[in-house]
């Protein structure tokens, strides 16, 4: 450190704990609980344009009061320090050496899967970037909030490339011991850190004098977790179809061309709800117009009709940049970064003008149309590059944002901006996009990228639930057949079934290789018709899910719980679970542990309990690994024993008027519950209590579906069976 910085240290002796708004003059750090089990203090002055400040829904306080109102706070405040300098400020917090770290965004880790998934003992790096070169911690969704196995939860508020040591420094006066005089002739050996008594997690925020500290109790990490995206404001509701199949189609097709194709998966009764246009739809792209190519597209109205006439949700594809052919190009400029991304400008969300312009060109071309969904594309970076295609970090905006903090919030804004038009309609959305951030749980958004490998895909998929993010490990083309069922059945137990076909021309199951498809080289008509039959069985299954899928997400709404979550976060006291990310859990009961193309089988391990194989029905004790050997339509999927698990005769499609027939599978049969939620599954009505839980309750030998709540519409699900499983 320099001699001119200024260097203050505080270190928390004694903290005052009120109940109410702290003294900002006082120079200590305040604390202020804020709901049951969350506290925020502050320390320093902190900057203003940080995640809370561009929180896209209030806090759930209903929610958090619905958790224990006695909890204590976690951390030892007395052995918290911070400190603030002309280089940003640094926060020590306390750790035992018995803790396990998992969050900070999505991590899916590209190069080395041999890390471990969990964060401790490392250097976590958070900012956005669309491929990332290290294991560090950059990802499309850094997010800089952590649970941690003592069963707590610190999210710091901060838009910073903020850098996290999860335990791995030596404070000097800390209990790190000496390092012994052994020979080493490894340097990984040779610069491992001593054996520690008590860690520290230090927090190293540029450019900021201060900044807010929230913290979760637990008791558990779920605890945490749940309390976390309570504070975000809930999980999202998605409308029915958007747990639905989406298909996304070659970015080149026109009307004519996407009109044949989705008529094509109707005449195969392939399930698909959803239609994806990519950027072909444009005058411009890279950067973009907003205008659409009437070349291509000669009457987007009709071509609309038409599409939703075959019943599919129309989902378009965009990025941000605009180019100098859009309409908004010269009104926009003032409210733009200074800096361009492929000859386009940065339109800066944070500016009421710069949404109004950017939305209001979106609504001529998309939004007065009533399209369901958009695809953010391109809102991340990729600041390792030696060719970096967006703004730099240096870039200033209107609003006050540098480069580093748009970086940061781009996506959230972005996500933000184009969520209006459908609030001010009371309608939901289901959209993608490839950069989030902290407290995106209210955001109808699933974070996507074509960059990775079934496996690290996985491993995003585990990732997700520790930090209110959605993650789809979308398919197109595939190294095999088996690698296209694979990956199929994966991404069906996703939060989004997403084929994202942008580049190729023909689906998956006509021809799995990329260069192939393209020449039209489709493979044989045998081969076709099996592969067909063979991926809507895979797809069939999806649907037969989401009435279970979409108690999932409600959960998520009211509770905080993540759909899809690592099995750390609900066996907290079982060792074997802290390293596994290829299994995870999908809603409140099933398991799922996807097979690798290649693989003949793998090991599952089963935490306690009894479980029962969704294929065989086979009982199965927990605590122990099996080996799973599942055919290529059957992805090893584990129901827990002792619970409810409604599954749906599937349908191709969801219309308003959907009804579900479903059978309640009686897993292990002993007294169980289960919820299904029952509303319009379009509007937002169910947030004024236009909704109705069908309460399913059997006491191992009689059944019952008691329905209370106050939707009137359509019925959704008639119960055709109660069955043993
Ligand atoms: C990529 C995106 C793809 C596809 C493509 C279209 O950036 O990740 O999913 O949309 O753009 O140009």
């Amino acid at each position: 450190m320099k001699i001119t910085q200024r260097f203050q240290l505080i270190v928390l002796a004694a903290f005052a704990f009120t109940l109410h708004a702290a003294d900002a003059q006082s120079a200590g750090p305040q604390t202020e609980k804020i709901a049951p089990g969350v506290w925020r203090i502050r320390f320093g002055t902190p900057e203003t344009l940080t995640p809370t400040h561009f929180r896209s829904a209030p806090i759930d306080l209903a929610g958090l009061e619905a958790t224990p109102a006695d909890s204590p706070m976690p951390l030892d405040l007395a052995k918290v320090s911070f400190q603030s300098s002309d280089r940003g400020c640094v926060l020590m917090l306390p750790m035992s050496p018995r803790e396990s770290i998992y969050g900070f965004g999505l991590h899916t880790e590209l190069f080395d899967l041999t890390q471990s998934f969990g964060q401790a003992g490392r250097r976590v790096f958070l900012k956005p970037t669309d491929s990332p070169e290290n294991d560090r911690g950059e990802s499309h969704a850094p997010v800089p909030f952590y649970v941690s196995t003592d069963g707590y939860g610190v999210f710091v508020d901060t838009a910073r490339f903020a850098s996290f040591y999860t335990g791995n420094v030596a404070p000097v006066g800390g209990t790190a011991e000496a390092r012994g005089g052994e020979v080493q002739t490894s340097t990984t050996e040779l610069y491992r850190a001593r054996v520690q008594r008590e860690k520290t997690m230090l927090v190293d925020v540029p450019a900021a004098k201060g900044v807010d500290v929230y913290v979760f109790a637990g008791p558990t990490l779920l605890d945490a977790v749940k309390r976390y995206n309570l504070f975000s404001g809930g999980g999202a509701l998605p409308p029915l179809w958007g747990l639905g199949v989406q298909y996304r189609g070659y970015a080149k097709f026109g009307a004519e061309q996407t009109l044949a194709l989705a008529r094509r998966l109707r005449d195969q009764h392939m399930p698909c709800d959803v239609w994806g246009v990519e950027p072909g739809w444009q005058t411009q792209t890279y950067s973009s117009s907003f205008v659409w190519n009437t070349n291509h597209f000669p009457d987007p109205d009709e071509f609309l009709a038409k599409m939703r006439a075959m019943g599919f949700q129309m989902n378009f594809w965009e990025h941000a940049f605009t180019h100098p052919s859009s309409p908004m190009y010269d009104e926009l400029k003032p409210w733009s970064g200074n800096f361009k991304v492929w000859g386009g400008l940065v339109p800066d969300f944070a500016s009421p003008q710069a949404r109004k312009i950017f939305l209001n060109q979106n609504r001529v071309a998309l939004f007065n149309r009533n399209v369901e969904g958009v695809k953010l594309d391109e809102c991340d970076d990729q600041p390792e590059s030696a060719t970096p295609w967006s703004f730099p970090p240096a870039t200033m905006f209107p609003s006050g944002l540098d480069g580093e903090l748009m970086h940061s919030l781009f996506g959230e804004l972005y996500q933000q901006t184009m969520l209006e038009p459908y609030q001010e309609k009371g309608l939901r959305t289901w959209g993608l996009v490839r950069n989030s951030q902290a407290l995106a749980g209210p955001l109808p958004y699933v974070v996507y990228s074509d960059s990775y490998d079934a496996r690290c895909y996985v491993r995003g998929l585990v990732n997700e639930g520790f930090s209110g993010l959605l993650w789809t490990p979308e398919v197109r083309d595939a190294s095999s057949i088996e690698d296209l069922y694979r990956r199929l059945e994966t991404v069906c137990f996703s939060p989004n079934a997403v084929i994202n076909a942008w580049f190729i021309k023909n689906p998956p199951w006509d021809q799995v290789d990329r260069g192939k498809n393209n020449d039209d080289q489709l493979m044989s008509a045998t081969e076709r018709q099996a592969l067909t039959e063979g991926v809507r069985q895979v797809l069939q299954l999806r649907m037969s899910f989401i009435p279970y899928l979409y108690s999932a997400f409600n959960e998520y709404r009211i509770s905080g719980q993540p759909p899809v979550r690592a099995l750390v976060l609900d066996w907290p006291e079982d060792p074997k679970v802290r390293q596994i990310d290829d299994e995870f859990m999908f809603g409140d009961s099933v398991l799922v542990a996807p097979i690798f193309s290649g693989q003949k089988s793998r090991p599952v391990y089963l935490p306690a309990g009894d479980w029962y194989d969704f294929w065989t029905h086979r009982k199965i004790v927990g605590g122990v690994s099996i080996e799973a050997t599942n055919g290529v339509k059957q992805i090893p999927l584990f129901v827990k024993g002792g619970t409810l698990l409604p599954l749906a005769k599937p349908v191709e499609y969801i219309k308003p008027d959907t009804c579900f027939e479903i059978t309640v599978n009686l897993v292990g049969n002993q007294p169980a519950d289960f919820i299904l939620y029952e509303d319009d599954g379009i509007t937002t009505a169910f947030s004024q209590g236009k909704q109705n839980q069908i309460k399913l309750h059997t006491d191992g030998t009689s059944h019952s579906a008691q329905v209370a709540g106050n939707y009137r519409g359509a019925s959704r699900y008639k119960i055709t069976d109660w069955k043993l499983f």
